[in-house]
């Protein structure tokens, strides 16, 4: 068992992006998470494709694009392009889920799927032996540094356990309102990959925010270790 952090941009200072990418690399998260918004699945819009390119020069991290767009399977190939590494679309923003997961594996990359708070997990289930993670939002999407919803904790638990009784290598992501507070609960329920943006930016340096998932982490993957030896 291995625990990812993917710090989410949107919380980032645009002002000194590259430098805070730079900094949450460093402190050892290798997943960078980008939520790219359109105004019509969510509320928000964020930031898109030449912002993608841009950054890629900068890191080498795996970069998780988190797609809250309506009908995302016309830009996969675009993403890819740009350098996404991972591509995570919206259950609720597609009509062939199946089609979207082959056009994501055809442009080279991972494929996730996600549920918003109301869909239940079962709906994923269909897709369970296509896709490389499913992301389980903790929040309604569309912004950052909303509270954590409780409710996320069975989720998780129900999906970890379906997961592993069909012996599926499938990753669970975790996105809203996580921090340190939280963080220890939300991989025993089963995450594997914890998306974290006001936590990961905001408050103290970058670094020692960073280092306080690293420490949950290593904690929790020693607990494993120690329990299979
Ligand atoms: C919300 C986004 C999240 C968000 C998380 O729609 O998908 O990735 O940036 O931000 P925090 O960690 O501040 O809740
Ligand atoms: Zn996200």
């Amino acid at each position: 068992m291995r625990y990812i952090l993917a710090p989410s941009l949107l919380a980032a200072d645009f002002n000194i992006l590259g430098q805070q990418i730079r900094e949450t690399e460093e402190a050892g998260a290798e997943y960078l998470h980008i939520d790219v918004m359109d105004g019509i699945f969510v509320p928000s819009i964020s930031f898109g494709m030449p912002l993608i390119t841009s950054i890629r020069k900068t890191s080498r991290q795996f970069f998780d694009v988190h797609l809250m767009i309506t009908d995302p399977g016309r830009y996969i190939e675009e993403f890819a392009a740009c350098g996404a590494d991972g591509v995570t679309f919206h259950l609720e923003a597609v009509e062939d889920a199946r089609k979207v997961i082959e056009n994501i594996h055809k442009a080279g990359l991972k494929a996730g799927i996600s549920i918003k708070p109301a869909t239940p997990v079962e709906a994923v289930y269909p897709y369970l032996s296509e896709v490389e993670m499913v992301l389980i939002m903790s929040v309604e999407p569309g912004f950052g540094g909303q509270p954590f919803m409780p409710e996320a904790y069975d989720r998780i638990r129900q999906l970890r356990s379906f997961l592993d009784e069909k012996g599926l290598p499938v990753k669970i992501e975790v996105d809203g309102g996580l921090g340190k507070k939280n963080v220890r609960d939300v991989i025993e329920a089963g995450a594997d990959v914890c998306v974290a943006g006001s936590a990961v930016f905001k408050k103290r340096s970058i670094s020692e925010n960073i280092s306080q998932f690293m420490k949950a982490f290593r904690e929790k993957e020693a607990l494993h270790k120690e329990r299979l030896e």
